[in-house]
């Protein structure tokens, strides 16, 4: 056999597709089967409504053909049903009375045709062939999306936009040779993730990276952490504690949200940087240390030196180089990869198949401001994974938060509305977008906390409930 015979011909045969046809009349799915017949197709009915519904939980048949007038159930409900367990199936309505105000509302409730019997073997098979060729183009692209997927992975981060693809190129660069590096960005934009890629491709992967969240830890909580102590230092100190700095040593300390270190502590991190010693609190000796340090923050930290709320010196120092995440209502592109990553996590956590977004749920993601950036996303698409009783997301699933138009900071509803209802609605939806914490909430909105509290209280409702939250 010759070389050239033996490279097989790659198969072009195309994907089958499920059809289900659902008649009291067994002649008519008799007819709509020899129709349709082909080898690529492979054909179902049955004249059952809850054994059809039975195939659609168990089969999922992009195509469905379905009686309106059956003695055992109305058309219209096992319509919603089937829609129900996957609205992602193309319902074709048949009858033979036709009327104008029912064919409406069959196509508003979710199907996709309308067709008036007797139909001609030609009209079914020419319907049936435009929808077996628009399923075959939907699973294609499912599969083009997941290849797409795995090429657009960059350690556990996804990214298309040319904006993200430049943060990877960024950490691949820095990841060899930094010893200090800057992480920007808004709530939820993936910080720590790039603090830990830059870890895992630094060529101190193997040594430890560890984290200290410096908005967590009070002032004087957070020197002993850093530092360690000796017995004695203080009360409680019953023994000498390494700090965070040294257990770090070889490895890389990551100063989560560094802007709210206070400036007594920036002072004291700062001589670590030039002497590359630490002294445990209560020490007379210092020890040598040499570790690389990631920092991060929400804050923008050139204006804190500005106003004086920040060290000049230690942010030259943390920001020779800097690495900015953009806020994700800036990079929409990468939704619909971030959307497949998180119902992935999401199908394995909860143990259930869901598997995807209808078209309908995708646009109303893509509206929304997301100014909690993916960690709301993620937020949004758990809880809707949970909700959800079937295997695909639909705009029901979705919070009011998101489903909510907020164009131009304003939908129809809030033309008309006094302001403090807009205000009220708006807080709502940014405490929603941040898990409720009403710090971050403040940020966002630019509003002092004591303000926010004072807003919140206000909005009380007369039984002295708070809007969101306590
Ligand atoms: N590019 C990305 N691809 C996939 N998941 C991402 C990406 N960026 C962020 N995430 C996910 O979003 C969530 C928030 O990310 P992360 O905690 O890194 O953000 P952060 O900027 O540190 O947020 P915060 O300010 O709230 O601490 C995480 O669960 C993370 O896995
Ligand atoms: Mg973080």
């Amino acid at each position: 056999m010759s070389e050239l015979e033996q490279i097989k011909k790659p198969e072009s045969r195309e994907s089958k597709v499920t059809v289900l046809a659902i008649d009291d009349e067994a002649g008519f799915l008799e007819f709509v089967g020899e129709a349709i017949s082909d080898e690529n197709v492979d054909f179902l009915s049955t004249t059952d409504p809850e054994e059809a519904l039975t195939i659609v939980q168990r089969w999922h048949p992009p195509v469905i053909l379905l009686d309106l007038n059956m003695p055992k159930a109305a058309g219209m409900e096992v319509l919603g049903r089937i829609l129900g367990i996957d609205p992602n199936a193309d319902v074709v309505m048949l009858t033979a009375d036709y009327s104008t105000e029912s064919a409406v509302r069959a196509i508003q409730q979710g199907a996709c045709d309308y067709l008036v019997k007797p139909i001609t073997v030609e009209r079914l098979r020419e319907r049936v062939r435009l929808l077996l060729q628009e399923a075959r183009r939907r699973e294609h692209r499912t599969r083009l999306e997941e290849d797409v997927y795995h090429s657009l992975q960059f350690e556990s981060m996804v990214g298309q936009s040319p904006i993200m693809q430049e943060v990877f190129v960024a950490i691949r660069r820095i990841a060899p040779h930094f010893r200090t590096v800057l992480i920007g960005g808004a709530t939820g934009t993936g910080k720590e993730l790039v603090a830990r890629a830059l870890h895992r491709l630094s060529p101190v992967a193997s040594k430890p990276l560890v984290v200290c969240n410096c908005a967590a830890i009070t002032e004087t909580l957070l020197e002993s952490e850093l530092f360690g102590s000796v017995r004695g230092a203080f009360t409680g100190a019953s023994q000498d504690r390494i700090g965070l700095i040294e257990a770090a040593h070889g490895g890389v300390l990551f100063l989560d949200e560094i802007g709210e270190m206070s400036q007594a502590m920036q002072a004291k991190l700062l001589r670590v940087f030039q002497n590359q010693e630490v002294r445990q609190v209560g020490a007379t000796a210092s020890r040598k240390v040499d570790v690389r340090v990631i920092a991060s923050t929400h804050r923008d930290l050139r204006k804190m030196v500005s106003q004086g709320q920040f060290r000049e010196d230690l942010y030259y120092r943390l920001s020779m180089i800097e690495i900015k995440l953009p806020p994700l209502a800036e990079r929409k592109e990468d939704l619909r990869l971030l959307e497949q990553g998180i119902l992935r996590r999401c199908a394995t956590e909860l143990k259930k198949p869901v598997a995807a977004l209808t078209g309908r749920a995708q646009t109303v993601l893509s509206r929304h401001s997301w100014p909690g950036n993916i960690r709301e996303l993620e937020n949004v698409l758990g809880r809707a994974c949970m909700m959800t009783a079937t295997n695909t997301i639909d705009v029901r699933d979705l919070p009011d938060s998101v489903k909510t138009v907020v164009a131009g900071g304003s939908n129809g509803d809030d033309v008309l509305a006094p302001l403090a209802d807009v205000q009220k609605r708006h807080i709502e939806r940014v405490l929603q977008s941040v898990d409720g914490n009403k710090a971050r909430a403040a940020e966002i909105l630019q509003i002092s906390r004591s303000s926010l509290y004072r807003i919140l209280q206000e909005s009380s409702d007369p039984s002295g409930n708070a809007l969101v939250g306590s």
